[in-house]
């Protein structure tokens, strides 16, 4: 089978028939379905972005060829970036629309006058409107029966969205249980759960300390915390919640919009207190001008004003157009902009060696954020604008945090001021900086990217980090913070620094051991971990060294291909050379592409890296990859699932032996689950899995196990 699905891969969309490109629609939903939840889900892409384009474009091609064969489930059909199927689909009974959009006076003219015309109201009839602010998060709908939170779903498309009901009766602010006399039978409140700014900061310097992903904006931060499958995740970020609409209702409590709103907070759900009445189109406007100008300080992010007709018989006969209603409308707030001095640019070097231009700002107030840096993109960005160091520049803050240069105030340009010249060669270690051919569109990259590898010292401490990560060495006890010191004080400034550590701190004055953060015991565990990765597995090893496009599975990959470090070493040695038969070997593996091989040749070929290699192989011995036997073991063909804390063995690790003895690890507990480890701390999952009744082991029983010193 597996012989088989390799074929269908190689062949063309042209070649293949009904029933094998049925057959590799499927595949690819699947595939693509992955590689989305390992994306948005886990932050931990296995692919390059051209090997996802790649697997889309291949789904697109069959399906123009083979329209009837067009899955429910396609890639081509899902909208957004959401991790649909992670979490289960609800429809809803009243669609949740969005709004027209309004950007000035006129357009707010046009939809009164629209209105009026719509319920044929004359000029001196009163039509009162709402006004509130236009709160930047995410909208759901919270269904109550009998004044019980039953379900809490988000948007989505609209029609279907997901069901977040776990996380959402995490957030405080949101009752789970409503108790007034008078709430209805049923009712589903609408609103939007956002994340207050001064949280947000918070949240992204915990991030940060923690070495863990930080949010652009606000509403992604929300957005990502209520998108969690572990709820206890959410439970610990700091969500809000207004409410501003409604969904399927068996009764409502009042008969204008601002009574149904007074409402929802008499039945304790947040609401926004700057919500006014206007009895004219000057009063929206001005309401408008003054939230403008407050904006700043709110202390949550908005981006612009909604408008509703108040009353709910007009509303009711309004109706809908076909994705937003008649009765309402968004007018946005432009993007705040200001204007200042370019002082420099900065070049700044990321993890995989990109160059970014950071402008070095005269600090300005932009829409109540001091701003001093702001992103210029890249090299043609800055040539296109004719950006120039000393430039007046109109600098801009949209919804989200990172702001950016617009344009030049030409008349202001100092003379003398020269058309800024876009480094070649990396500022932190000399290296070449290079702008690749872009394989789809043959244009150079828009990124300069320096080629210093494992030696530039910018990319150095990001990629020491990559190399001791989960699926890299993994080694206990050194993370991402530890990195960082070793780095600063020249410890460890190469991965083979790791290895003669213990050794040098031997013979140091100053040892480990009387740091701050560290004592006896610590550091003896520090080098038992260190030591315990003295031998490793040939993919491991092959993804530690940080090479673009080279993830968990191109490593693997590459590891079974050549099966030993010595003959992947020698191919890659004849790769970097631009060996055509070397290259041609490895062009022929399915799933390798010209992107990775290029990555590859470009790692082999700076000397810095090879000397870096050498050194780490004085230390390391890497394993031939072994291909285990996976049937007949006692969990082979089980599905087993890990929770709480593991103590002896990491995530990885424990994931790693259960799919070596050819059981198959799942991330959450059904029916369908045989096994669960459950370590201290495990929460909800144990709970399940105690109450479907399924076996149970602590992390001795599974080692026992593995170890074959017990069945199960
Ligand atoms: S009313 C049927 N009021 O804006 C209309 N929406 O661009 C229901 N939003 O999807 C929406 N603040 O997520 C309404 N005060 C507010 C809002 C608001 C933010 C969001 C909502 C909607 C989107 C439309």
């Amino acid at each position: 089978m597996a012989d088989l699905d390799q074929d269908l891969r190689n062949l063309g969309v042209e070649q293949l028939s009904k029933a094998q490109a049925a057959q590799e629609l499927a595949r690819l939903a699947r595939e693509i379905a992955h590689h989305d939840r390992l994306y948005f889900l886990h932050d931990r892409p296995e692919i390059s972005d051209a090997e996802y384009d790649a697997l889309v474009r291949r789904n697109a091609a069959i399906e123009a060829r083979f329209p009837d064969l067009v899955r429910a489930d396609s890639p081509s059909r899902r909208v957004g970036a959401a991790p649909a199927e992670t979490f289960a689909k609800v429809r809803h009974r009243v669609p949740m629309l969005s709004l027209d959009n309004a950007f000035g006076p006129e357009d707010i003219r046009d939809f009164v006058d629209s209105v009026r015309r719509f319920l044929r109201l004359d000029e001196n009839t009163p039509l009162e409107m709402t006004a509130e602010p236009k709160i930047d998060g995410l909208s759901i709908s919270l269904r109550y029966e009998r004044g019980e939170l039953m379900t809490a779903a988000t948007r989505g498309d609209g029609t279907t969205g997901e069901n977040v009901t776990a996380n959402v009766r995490t957030i405080d602010v949101i009752p789970n249980q409503v108790t007034a006399a008078d709430f209805p039978d049923l009712f589903e409140v609408r609103g939007e759960i956002y994340m207050a700014r001064d949280d947000f900061f918070a949240l992204n310097a915990a991030q940060q300390a923690a070495g863990e992903k930080v949010f652009a904006n606000p509403r992604n931060a929300a957005a990502g915390s209520l998108r969690q499958l572990d709820p206890s995740i959410t439970a610990s970020r700091p969500l809000q919640f207004f409410a501003y609409a409604w969904g399927e209702v068996s009764a409502l409590p009042a008969e204008t919009q601002k009574g149904v709103i007074e409402a929802f907070a008499r039945w304790g759900f947040p609401v926004n207190p700057l919500m006014e009445l206007c009895e004219s189109v000057e009063a929206m406007l001005d309401y408008y001008q003054r939230l403008e100008r407050e904006r700043a300080g709110l202390g949550y992010d908005i981006d612009g004003i909604v408008y509703k007709v108040n009353r709910l018989d007009y509303q009711e006969r309004l109706g809908f157009k076909s994705r937003a209603p008649r009765w309402a409308i968004a007018h946005k707030f432009p993007a705040e902009r200001a204007t200042t001095v370019l002082q420099d640019i900065e070049i700044q070097v990321g993890r995989t060696g990109a160059l970014t231009p950071v402008a070095k700002l005269e600090p300005v107030t932009v829409g109540g954020v001091v701003v001093q840096n702001a992103t210029l993109h890249n090299e043609d960005e800055i040539a296109r604008k004719d950006i120039r160091i000393g430039d007046t520049v109109v600098v801009q803050r949209a919804g989200d945090v990172i702001p950016q240069v617009v344009e030049v105030v030409l008349e202001q340009r100092p003379a003398g001021a020269q058309p800024y010249q876009f480094p070649t060669r990396c500022p932190a270690c000399g290296s070449h900086a290079v702008r690749e051919l872009n394989e789809r569109t043959g244009k150079p990259d828009a990124v300069r990217r320096c080629t210093g590898g494992l030696i530039c010292p910018a990319q150095a401490v990001e990629r020491l980090k990559h190399f001791v990560s989960r699926d890299a060495f993994d080694i206990e006890g050194l993370g991402a913070k530890q990195i960082e010191a070793f780095y600063e004080e020249g410890l460890v400034r190469k991965p083979a620094d790791i290895f003669t550590l213990e050794v040098r701190d031997a013979k140091s004055l100053k040892k480990l051991k009387d740091r701050e953060g560290w004592g006896p015991k610590s550091v003896r565990n520090l080098w038992a971990a260190i030591n315990r990765r003295r031998k490793i597995a040939l993919d491991r090893f092959i993804y530690a060294l940080g090479i673009r496009h080279i993830g968990v599975t191109t490593a693997r990959l590459l590891a079974k291909t050549y099966g030993s470090w010595q003959s992947f070493a020698e191919a890659m040695a004849k790769i970097a050379e631009g060996d055509q038969q070397a290259r041609a070997a490895l062009e022929d593996i399915d799933g390798i592409g010209g992107t990775v091989i290029e990555a590859l040749a470009e790692f082999f070929k700076e000397p810095h890296n090879l000397e870096a290699l050498e050194a780490l192989l004085q230390e390391v011995e890497v394993e031939d990859y072994h291909f285990e036997a996976v049937s007949d073991t006692p969990v082979s063909g089980k599905t087993v699932v890990f929770t709480g804390k593991l103590e002896r063995l990491s995530r990885s690790e424990a994931k790693a032996q259960a799919e070596r003895l050819g059981a198959k690890v799942a991330g959450s507990v059904s029916k369908k689950t045989d096994l669960v480890v459950a370590g201290p701390g495990a929460g909800s999952k144990l709970k399940k899995a105690e109450e479907l009744g399924l076996q149970i082991l602590s992390e001795e029983d599974w080692i026992a196990l593995v170890e074959g010193r017990s069945a199960v």
